[in-house]
């Protein structure tokens, strides 16, 4: 009885790890355009091996209108400041 029953079991302790906000959903994103190889050669800056704080630091920039630029403050406006934090953190850890 209990096997039949482990599967849904299983289903509903993995279901609040879907919930909970994940970081690599919000920051694949970001590398449709930041991981491009021809990235740089549009002139997209290549997010790679920079310092999550440089990165935390420019998305808000971007976000409060500190830093002009022609696409990053729409996209930043998208998110949370607590959003671009998960966010930096995540890219930097690569
Ligand atoms: C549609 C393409 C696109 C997407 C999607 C995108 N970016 Fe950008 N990003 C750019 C461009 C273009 C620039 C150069 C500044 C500008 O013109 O907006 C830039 C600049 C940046 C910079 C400044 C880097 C530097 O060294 O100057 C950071 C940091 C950054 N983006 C992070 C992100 C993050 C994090 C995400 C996801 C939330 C993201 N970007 C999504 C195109 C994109």
């Amino acid at each position: 009885m209990l096997k039949r029953r482990l599967p849904a079991l299983c289903l509903m302790w993995s279901l609040p790890v879907f919930a909970e906000l994940n970081p690599q959903l919000l920051a694949d994103n970001c590398l449709t355009c930041h991981q491009d190889h021809s990235a740089s050669e549009r002139d997209i800056p290549l997010l790679a091996g920079l310092p999550a704080q440089k990165i935390q630091q420019d998305l808000l920039d971007f976000k409060y209108g500190r830093k002009s630029a022609t696409l990053m403050p729409r996209i930043a406006k998208g998110f949370s400041d607590d959003d671009l934090r998960l966010i930096a953190d995540y890219l930097a850890r690569d």
